[in-house]
């Protein structure tokens, strides 16, 4: 079967189609032929061995996510049959519960194995059944963006109808915390860099949003936003540059959701704001199977599409990777079946 792969060493130049032997589900293995694929900020870090030893090693396959049909069961399988159409978990071996430091080093794209290949073999509980919905480049962005903005408002806070929600950027997984927290009945409001995309994203639904790169002190604006109150939540997306903002619009007792560091991963800002506030820090790091397994009724009871701004073929997963580098993109950059 067809893979791409990085092979002989670290960084982009060495990720290559190759060839690799087709799988066999072992007991209590399924076999699933892979229809789509959808990248995310970690699959442009991983071929550089960006998370270090956590990345894996080689040769691996990237990317984490995608969506399949299982074609053939182990013995002994019971929770899918073939036919299904399933996408693999993000963490193969966090089911449910709290996160432990095995349930959180098995994920997909590195260092396991992930989804560009034309077969995986993946334990049958590391994979949940789709809505029928949802075509298969839409149902390939789920098991990372939207299942780590499904968590931050679901599990690790509990957003309740009526809460003021923050948002950084417009990217994959800014775009499913505004598709979710309005879904939950939040006030959502999103600061972006980019007038054009702040007129897309009122559109998408956001209620309030302003420009990060025209007002760079954004915290007083946004406070103004909900009346002094100040944001339940926050989507902490830049890190280093934007968390010391965050700070000064949470509301006394809210929840910063400590998720990614694209403006830097050093922590300097005052941490007396955090103590006086009683502010809640709180990292999330995508989410257990449960916790997709809900989304996916949310999803499938209000009928939510995916945003996928853009599809490419399975051969060209490099072009893929440089659009998405390129920050063009509204909505998710998807790679299409393969068969
Ligand atoms: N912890 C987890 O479980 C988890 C899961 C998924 C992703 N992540 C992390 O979350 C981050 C975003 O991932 P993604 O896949 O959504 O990335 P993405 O699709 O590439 O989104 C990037 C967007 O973030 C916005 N942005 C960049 N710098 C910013 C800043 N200084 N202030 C505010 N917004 C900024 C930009 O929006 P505008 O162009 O609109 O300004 C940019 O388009 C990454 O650090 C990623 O590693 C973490």
């Amino acid at each position: 079967m067809r893979v791409f792969q990085i092979e002989g060493d670290w960084g982009i130049d060495n990720l290559k189609l190759s060839v690799r032997p087709e799988p066999e589900p072992g007991p209590g293995e399924v076999l699933v032929q892979m229809k789509a694929s959808s990248l995310n900020y970690r699959d442009l870090v991983v071929p550089d061995r960006g998370y270090g030893s956590h990345t894996g090693t080689l040769p691996l396959i990237p990317v984490s996510d995608g969506v399949g049909e299982v074609t053939a069961v182990g013995l002994g399988v019971r929770r899918v049959v073939p036919g299904d159409r399933v996408c693999p978990t993000f963490f193969q071996n966090w089911t449910g519960g709290e996160p432990n430091l095995e349930r959180l080093t098995g994920s997909l794209g590195g260092p396991i194995d992930g989804t560009m290949s034309e077969y995986m073999c993946l334990p049958e509980e590391g994979v949940v059944k789709v809505p029928s919905h949802l075509s298969d480049v839409e149902a390939a962005t789920l098991p990372c963006a939207a299942l780590t903005a499904w968590s931050a408002l679901t599990t690790c806070s509990t957003t309740k109808p009526g809460d003021r929600v923050l948002v950084q950027g417009c990217g994959g997984v800014a775009l499913f915390a505004v598709t979710f927290a309005k879904l939950l009945g939040a006030h959502v409001t999103v600061i972006s860099s980019s007038d054009e995309r702040i007129e897309r994203v009122k559109a998408f639904g956001a209620d309030a949003t302003v420009n990060y790169r025209a007002v760079p002190e954004w915290a007083k604006a946004t406070r103004e936003i909900t009346g002094g109150r100040g944001y339940d939540l926050i989507f902490e997306l830049g890190g280093e540059k934007t968390l010391p903002q965050s700070l000064r619009c949470i509301r006394p007792g809210g929840t910063v959701a400590m998720i990614g560091i694209l403006s830097g991963s050093t922590m300097a800002t005052s941490l007396g704001l955090i103590i006086t506030r009683q502010v809640r820090l709180q990292g999330v790091t995508v989410g257990h199977r449960d916790g997709f397994e809900a989304m996916l009724l949310a999803i499938d009871q209000h009928q939510v599409k995916p945003l996928v701004d853009r599809v490419f073929a399975f051969e060209e997963l490099k072009e893929a990777m440089a659009y998405l580098k390129s920050g063009a993109q509204f909505g998710k950059v998807c790679i299409a079946s393969r068969h």
